[in-house]
């Protein structure tokens, strides 16, 4: 029961990581926000999960979808102490291919929605005692850049560095950030892989796996509680080694 009594908003928690992270999280005792661009699919999730979760329509890119959001979390639960920026899309592409509009979701959706979720969940987490954590998803794109991830890579980067400048602005209100880099996890965005490039990806890990949404989960569980209260401003890679 790492979270008792705690309350969390985890974005894209309808499918895939963010929906381990939702899962594990209440199984530790945390009421959840699970927070999606699918009302539907937050829904159901939600339905899911059971009594100690609730599901919102939430479109991290857009200023006043993020507000209403955090407004309704507060409302219903009284407060938040753990964001969990999960939600994600790609929109692959080699680079000369590749349109400014696909380069503008992905960056709206990854660089954008942190920074408006973060500061939502800090405006919050500082006006009152017992601080907080927030988890940031990046990728081990973000650290080595991939082929055809002009817009990911770059936008995964950038959250490391909005990780660390967002940890040392916290930090004085007792809220820790951090970020965790995932390899290659079974969820429905690699899913969407082509069959060779997943099987070339899958060498050059070290475990010789590729790794499991709930394995994103613990290290989220992890740095959300108090198991990490002297952590922040950290990014830990989840990725069976792969570019360690
Ligand atoms: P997924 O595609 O299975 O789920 C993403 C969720 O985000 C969906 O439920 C979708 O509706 C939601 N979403 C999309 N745009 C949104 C928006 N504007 N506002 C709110 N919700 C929105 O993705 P997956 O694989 O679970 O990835 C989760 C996170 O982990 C993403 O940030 C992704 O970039 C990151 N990641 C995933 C890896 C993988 O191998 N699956 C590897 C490295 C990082």
């Amino acid at each position: 029961m790492l979270l008792k009594e705690k309350v969390a908003v985890v974005t894209g928690a309808a499918q895939g990581i963010g929906l381990a992270i939702a899962r594990t999280f209440t199984e530790h005792g945390a009421r959840v926000v699970v927070a999606d661009l699918s009302e539907e699919g937050a829904a159901g999730a939600a339905r899911e999960l059971g009594d100690s979760a609730w599901g919102i329509a939430c479109d991290v890119s857009d200023e006043d979808s993020v507000r209403a959001a955090f407004s309704g979390a507060v409302d219903r639960y009284g407060r938040v102490d753990v964001l969990v920026n999960n939600a994600g899309i790609t929109r692959d592409g080699m680079m000369h291919r590749m349109s400014v509009e696909d380069f503008r979701f992905v960056v709206d959706v990854h660089l954008q929605g942190t920074w408006l979720c973060s500061r939502e969940a800090l405006l919050h987490m500082r006006s009152r005692e017992g601080g907080g954590s927030i988890v940031n998803l990046s990728s081990i794109s973000g650290k080595v850049g991939n082929l055809g991830q002009s817009n990911y890579a770059a936008a995964k980067a950038g959250v490391i560095g909005m990780t660390k400048s967002v940890a040392r602005e916290g930090a004085r209100f007792g809220v820790r950030v951090n970020a965790i880099q995932p390899g290659l996890i079974r969820t429905a965005m690699t899913a969407a892989m082509p069959k060779d490039v997943l099987a070339a990806s899958l060498e050059s890990v070290p475990l010789g796996r590729p790794g499991e949404p709930v394995e994103v989960a613990s290290s989220a569980l992890f740095l959300a509680s108090d198991l990490a209260s002297y952590v922040t401003g950290v990014t830990l890679e989840v990725a069976g080694g792969r570019h360690m």
